[in-house]
């Protein structure tokens, strides 16, 4: 799959105001509520490190698993202490160590778009997990894309080279809980005026939470809370993004 190949590059421009801060501290409050005494975090679709930056100077070490080469190289080049970011798919990796948590922020989940990807990330997850161990992930939520449906979107954004305007159109298919996003970006060379277009889909999966339940449940964890995420409202309608914290189930259990 080549979503992210040439976006990436352009990835941290076209998100300078996503408040990555608040994020952090957000999911740093529920790793204290939910796992008090985790160190490991194991991240999943870790992108450029946005989130690792202001998660590892709080004591914590991630290992940080990206499917795109080109976001981990400049995850490698913001020298974050304890993020170790590295090339891997998250429906089948394989690491030595075992974590406290893991995390797939942003929408990482409904990448997955069909249930075998999800089955094998989600055992893959609870592999990797130690004993008490937390899944907090957040998902494009059902009932918000069949409430609000998406919009055709346009954004732009500058710095002192380019110009960037990117243009998301989205394809709603019913029977698959799947929307295509079709991105086009615009990228205009502010001293040539020379400008060219990257095109790439996008395929979001959206969930509903018993489905969620049922994942979770087929997959050895057990659904412990869902809040809107950043405000912790509860799940509505209008919620596009469903915060997830899963607990991976003990074997005796
Ligand atoms: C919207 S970005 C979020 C990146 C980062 N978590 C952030 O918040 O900036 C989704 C990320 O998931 C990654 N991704 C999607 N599917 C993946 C897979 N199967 N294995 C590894 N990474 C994947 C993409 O390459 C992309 O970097």
């Amino acid at each position: 799959m080549s979503n992210f190949k040439f976006y990436s590059q352009y990835y941290d421009l076209l998100y300078k105001d996503k408040d990555y801060k608040a994020e952090a501290n957000y999911i740093v409050s529920l790793i204290n509520k939910y796992n008090s005494k985790a160190t490991k975090i194991i991240e999943l679709g870790c992108g450029t490190g946005n989130h690792a930056e202001i998660i590892c100077p709080k004591d914590y070490e991630i290992i940080g698993l990206e499917r795109s080469a080109e976001m981990v190289d400049l995850a490698k080049q913001k020298n974050i202490n304890n993020f170790f970011p590295q090339v891997a798919d998250i429906t089948q990796f394989k690491l030595k160590e075992k974590a406290d948590v893991a995390l797939a922020l942003f929408h990482v989940i409904s990448y997955l778009s069909d249930n075998k990807q999800l089955i094998n990330c989600f055992k893959t997850v609870h592999n990797h997990l130690n004993e008490n161990g937390i899944f907090i992930f957040d998902i494009w939520y059902t009932p918000a894309v069949y409430f609000q449906k998406p919009e055709t979107r346009i954004k732009r954004l500058a710095n002192t080279e380019i110009e960037i305007t990117r243009l998301a159109q989205s394809h709603i298919h019913y029977q698959t809980n799947v929307v295509d996003v079709n991105y086009e970006v615009m990228i205009k060379d502010k001293e040539t005026n020379i400008s060219t277009s990257i095109f790439e889909k996008h395929p979001m999966r959206h969930f509903s939470i018993p489905e969620i339940e049922l994942l979770a449940a087929h997959t050895g964890f057990e659904l412990v809370h869902t809040e809107e995420f950043l405000t912790a409202n509860e799940p509505s309608e209008n919620t596009w993004g469903v915060c997830f914290i899963l607990r991976k189930k003990q074997i005796n259990e």
